[in-house]
C-alpha cells in the first residue's frame, strides 16, 4: 500500500482523476470500477471537465459500481445508479450498455449477486477499483464482520452507516436498510486499487485503516493485502496517520510520482 497526501481535498481529488486519466488514456478499454459518495463528486467532475475540454474518451471503457441499495430504483434520485448517471455517465461519451451496477430491485437478489460477479469475470475482472471509505471503516457496503474473502452478496446496513448515509435521504424517504455490495474478496481481486479519503472526519479511520491492524470490524484494512493500493487524502484526513513524513517523502522522491507532483 502507498499513502499520498495532498494539501487539500481539491488536490487530492485531482490526483485521483489524473490517475484514472492516464489508465484511461492508456487503455481505452479500461475496466473501471466506481465508487459513489460526496467525496467522489469532485473526482467526477474533474473527469467530466477533462472529457469536455482534454477529449478524455470514455467511448470503449466498462464500469461496474460497488454497491446499490436494495429496493430503489434506477430513478429514484436517492439510488446510486441515479447517482452515476447524473455526475458522470450522462456528461461523458460512455455506452450505457457499457455502465454495470447491481439491480437492487431484482427479485432474486442472491441471484443477482451472482449475476454481477459472473459480469465481471466475463470482463476479465476489474482494472481499476475506485474507492470511498465509510466513517466506520467500510469499502463498498462491507459492513463490520464482513468477510475479508467475501463476494458480491446482500449486506444489512449498520447503524453508523444508516446515521451516516439517512441525511442524504432528507426527512421525506427513508433509506433502504440492506444493500448489494461487492464483496471484499471482489474488491481486492481488481489489478489497482484506488482510495480517496478527505476531511478531517477520515482521520481516524484512514489511520486504522492503513496503519492498524488487519480485521473483518474495517473491512477498509483488507486493502493492506493488495500488491497495488493507493491511498489519496488530503492533510486533514492525515492528521493522524503516524508514518505521514515519510509518506510525504515517498511522493516528494519516488520517480512513479513525478509527473503528479
Ligand atoms: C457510501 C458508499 C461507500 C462510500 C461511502 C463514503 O457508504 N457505499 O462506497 O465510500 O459512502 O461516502 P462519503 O464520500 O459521502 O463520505
Amino acid at each position: 500500500m502507498e499513502a499520498i497526501i495532498r494539501p487539500t481535498a481539491a488536490a487530492a481529488a485531482e490526483l485521483v482523476a489524473q490517475v484514472i486519466e492516464r489508465e484511461l488514456r492508456a487503455h481505452p478499454h479500461l475496466v473501471l470500477g466506481l465508487a459513489t459518495g460526496r467525496t467522489m463528486e469532485a473526482v467526477y467532475a474533474r473527469l467530466v471537465r477533462r472529457h469536455r475540454e482534454a477529449g478524455l474518451d470514455f467511448s470503449l471503457c466498462a464500469t461496474f459500481n460497488l454497491d446499490e441499495y436494495v429496493g430503489l430504483s434506477p430513478a429514484d434520485p436517492h439510488s446510486y445508479r441515479h447517482y452515476m448517471n447524473r455526475h458522470l455517465f450522462q456528461q461523458v461519451n460512455i455506452d450505457s450498455r457499457n455502465t454495470h451496477l447491481p439491480d437492487g430491485q431484482a427479485p432474486d437478489l442472491d441471484a443477482e449477486c451472482a449475476r454481477y460477479e459472473r459480469m465481471i469475470r466475463q470482463f476479465n475482472g476489474l482494472d481499476l477499483q475506485l474507492l470511498g471509505i465509510g466513517r466506520a471503516g467500510h469499502i463498498g457496503f462491507n459492513e463490520p464482520l464482513s468477510a475479508l474473502f467475501s463476494r458480491t452478496r446482500v449486506k444489512a446496513l449498520s447503524p453508523a452507516t444508516l446515521a451516516q448515509n439517512a441525511p442524504l435521504f432528507g426527512s421525506g424517504t427513508s433509506m433502504p436498510r440492506r444493500a448489494i455490495t461487492m464483496g471484499v474478496g471482489t474488491i481486492l481481486e481488481a489489478r489497482r486499487l484506488l482510495l480517496l479519503a478527505t476531511g478531517e472526519d477520515k482521520a481516524e479511520i484512514i489511520a486504522r485503516a492503513v496503519e492498524g491492524p488487519i480485521t473483518a470490524m474495517i473491512s477498509a484494512t483488507a486493502l493492506q493485502l493488495h500488491a497495488r493500493c493507493t491511498v489519496v487524502v488530503d492533510e486533514p484526513a492525515a492528521r493522524q496517520l503516524q508514518g505521514a513524513d515519510y509518506y510525504r517523502w515517498i511522493f516528494a522522491n519516488e520517480p512513479e510520482w513525478e509527473a503528479y507532483r
